[in-house]
């Protein structure tokens, strides 16, 4: 084999994200579904930035959570690495998605009386018999490059701001090769938006990771290498740079 190819073949290695034909539907009450994902499709390579922009109630938290295994779709497939995310017991896809991905939910979904260290360490709680030093320090390395200091607080006691890098610390604890991000800079000023972009976009290029970003951030919006709009249920207007 010429050694121009091994490039080529590391490369590949890395798994993809392909969704195809996404429906969702959601019923409320007694009136008849409606539809929140309308036949959506995107494929992303890995190492790719995504940006997601679009109005309040458009389906972006839905869709990240159907990529996430999180929600079953009514219709249509998620395929990670070439394997179909529906064929998985939801066991197994609870395990795929502890091993592949980091999501850092629009919510932050933090457990409050837990510390920060602790929480950054969940994502590895069944991975080990104790917490291993290394995993600690790392844990601490993570809560140093977004800006916590205070690392034995309690997550309830911190600011939303606070919160906010905390969930984002959490999501990266096991270098996830998809990295899921719903509004990650909602809660941020501008400085440290700009600096939790830079960790994203840095950390996805560590681990030739693909990251989606779900916001209404144009600043971090405008890093992203391919673009959407969710709007009526239908991802529309791809801007490739
Ligand atoms: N569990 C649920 N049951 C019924 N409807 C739901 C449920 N979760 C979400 N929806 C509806 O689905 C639609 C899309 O919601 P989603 O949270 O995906 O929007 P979004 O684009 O993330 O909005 P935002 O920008 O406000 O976060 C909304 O109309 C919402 O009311
Ligand atoms: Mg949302």
């Amino acid at each position: 084999m010429p050694a121009s190819a091994a490039p080529d073949l590391a490369a590949s290695r890395a798994p993809s994200l392909a969704v195809a034909d996404l429906v969702v539907q959601r019923r409320e009450g007694p009136g008849p579904a409606r539809l929140i994902l309308d036949h959506v499709s995107l494929a992303v390579a890995p190492g790719t930035v995504v940006g997601i922009a679009g109005p309040s109630g458009a389906g972006k938290t839905t869709l990240l959570h159907v990529i996430a295994g999180l929600l079953r779709p009514d219709g249509g497939s998620v395929h990670w690495d070439g394997g179909e995310l529906g064929a998985l017991s939801e066991a197994a896809r609870d395990r795929w998605r502890r091993d592949n991905v980091g999501l850092v939910f629009q919510d932050f979904q933090l457990l409050p009386e837990l510390s920060v260290i602790e929480n950054i360490l969940l994502p590895i709680r069944f991975d080990h018999w104790g917490t291993p030093r290394a995993k600690r320090d790392g844990a601490a390395l993570l809560a140093a490059r977004v800006g916590l200091d205070q690392r034995t607080a309690r997550a309830g006691s911190l600011s939303r701001g606070e919160q906010q890098r905390l969930a984002i610390a959490r999501a990266l604890m096991r270098r996830p090769r998809l990295i899921l991000a719903d509004e990650p800079t909602a809660s941020l000023d501008a400085e440290n938006g700009a600096r939790i972009g830079d960790l994203l976009i840095e950390c996805a290029r560590e681990n030739e990771a693909s990251l989606l970003l779900v916001s209404h951030d144009e600043a971090l919006l405008a890093r992203a290498a391919q673009r959407y709009r969710l709007a009526d249920g239908k991802l529309l207007g791809e801007r490739t740079r």
